[in-house]
């Protein structure tokens, strides 16, 4: 007998940008009383849990990835009481709940910096990374921050001493190799378990073991921030802590880590012998390319990569740091549609960013209404819930600009039309609950034309195939087999036998006979 898989596995994650998600007091902000407004949606939608990216306390110069405050709600969001409203009520509705940790960094507004930034005997002193200037003054190594290329340390002329930040000058780096600190951040940890989350998205979790040395990385990848670049063997004795940490409780509790390592190989290692992340992102197939050559070869490292080690792969086709697939697949709603079938219908668990089941493209930010240090307004755009202007989104002018078409590409709009991309979702997520060979079930590649991705999958005698065309032609598939369950250009209710040719752009779910 198999055991059956946990909720983490057979499930899909939807993750919201609070501040872009929906606003409950008309302050043009995102809030976690929006986000409860809304929860029924992603109940109708057919998701299982939801990540909420960071809502703490926070002077927001990286929108809450600086964290000022681990265990309270920042009054833009709501309060503590909000989150855990929010939590019971996604609970009541079956809905999961993952939180965003964030460990490598703080906002230099946290109370640890402020001590720690005071003098050089402060007791929090070496909860940060300070070090002295190099001999001509010059920051103690080589690494360079993300989001611009300057050096990831800032000399702070108080103390004389540099501080290491692997973003903004205003996030430094926590020194994880400072017990004191391990046992700050797990009491973070224990605080939202005491609260019922399910889980937590650890943000850059590759990121928090650091070389004792500081050593220079060599001269050819100097370019690159050090957050592309760390992968240490003293994160992965970390992570095994926060692993059994979090396996202590009862009730699935899981952990899905952000690696932002560009090679699956490396991204494999973080889950340990089944004893660090229960999940990692793997950000390759994000970036690759909207071809079939390029997706067959992204398959098959998972397969290589993953599957031995028996660790379970994740899918993530958009998310707030990067450009929305639509947008970047050309903005073709067909291609869109076709990435659904394919993203919820491969082995392993597919993660959502909201309004992609809009399919929504970036919005056009333009230079006066930039926000991010980092550029990536565009998928940050606030979400359309009606047709009508301002969409759902009361009192203030939202933030940011919305997307392109939001009235057509409204939620109201697209529920009252069965065929839209919102139902085409919709559909998928249903086929992907109720059939075990698409939530659980063994994958494998079948053979097909130029132009063409094609799997199976299977659990017990229940045999599904998948057919993606990656073309702007018309292809026939050599063999016909079975019934349609889905395609992405008609949204087939009943299951008529599919006549064995694809579509421009079409993508299918077919029921193979046994
Ligand atoms: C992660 C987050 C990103 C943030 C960065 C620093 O990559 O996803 O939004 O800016 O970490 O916390």
């Amino acid at each position: 007998m198999t055991m059956p898989r946990p909720w983490w596995q057979t499930g899909v994650v939807y993750q919201i940008y609070p501040r872009s998600f929906a606003d409950a007091d008309g302050d043009g902000i995102g809030d976690l009383a929006g986000i409860r407004r809304h929860l029924d949606h992603l109940v109708w939608l057919g998701v299982d849990a939801l990540w909420l990216s960071p809502f703490y306390r926070s002077p927001m110069r990286d929108f809450g990835y600086d964290v000022a405050d681990h265990c309270d709600v920042d009054p833009l969001f709501g309060s503590l009481a909000d989150a855990e409203r929010l939590i019971d009520d996604a609970h009541a509705r079956g809905l999961r709940v993952l939180i965003d940790f964030v460990p490598n960094h703080t906002s230099d507004q946290h109370p640890w910096f402020q001590e720690s930034r005071a003098d050089r005997t402060n007791p929090r002193r070496a909860w940060y990374v300070w070090r002295d200037p190099r001999p001509d003054g010059g920051p103690p190594n080589n690494w360079r921050a993300a989001f611009s290329d300057v050096p990831a340390w800032t000399l702070d002329p108080r103390t004389g001493q540099y501080y290491l930040h692997c973003f903004l000058p205003e996030q430094p780096d926590l020194d994880w190799s400072h017990p004191p600190v391990v046992q700050a951040m797990h009491d973070v940890l224990r605080f939202w378990l005491a609260r019922y989350v399910d889980g937590f998205r650890i943000d850059v979790a590759h990121l928090i073991g650091k070389d004792p040395a500081l050593a220079d990385v060599p001269a050819p990848v100097a370019g690159l921030p050090q957050v592309v670049l760390n992968d240490r063997p003293e994160t992965h004795a970390l992570l095994r802590a926060l692993r059994s940490l979090v396996d202590g409780y009862p009730g699935d509790r899981m952990t899905v880590g952000e690696i932002y390592l560009l090679e699956t190989e490396r991204v494999a290692s973080y889950y340990g012998r089944d004893d660090e992340l229960h999940l990692a992102f793997n950000f390759p197939p994000l970036y690759a390319p909207w071809t079939a050559d390029a997706w067959r070869q992204q398959l098959a490292s998972a397969a290589a990569t993953l599957d031995p080690k028996g660790a379970w792969p994740t899918w993530v086709l958009s998310n707030h740091d990067n450009k929305r697939h639509r947008t970047r697949y050309g903005g073709d709603e067909r291609r869109a549609r076709a990435a659904a079938v394919l993203l919820l219908t491969m082995r392993g668990t597919p993660f959502l960013f909201q309004g992609e089941e809009l399919g929504l493209e970036d919005a056009h930010v333009d230079a006066a209404a930039r926000r991010d240090p980092g550029g990536r307004d565009g998928a940050r755009a606030p979400m359309p819930w009606e047709r009508a202007a301002p969409h759902g989104w009361t009192g203030a002018q939202p933030w940011l600009p919305f997307p392109p078409d939001a009235a057509a590409g409204s939620v109201e709009q697209l529920q009252s039309d069965p065929t839209s991309i919102l139902h085409l979702y919709r559909r998928l997520l249903g086929l992907r609950r109720a059939l075990p060979a698409l939530h659980a079930g063994a994958q494998v590649p079948l053979a097909a034309p130029d132009g063409v991705v094609a799997f199976e999958r299977s659990e017990g005698s229940s045999r599904v195939a998948v057919f993606v065309n990656y073309t702007e032609e018309p292809i026939t598939l050599r063999h016909t087999p079975g019934t349609l369950l889905a395609s992405s250009v008609t949204i087939h209710e009943t299951t008529p036998s599919f006549a064995g040719v694809l579509a421009p752009y079409e993508a299918v779910v077919v029921h193979l006979a046994t």
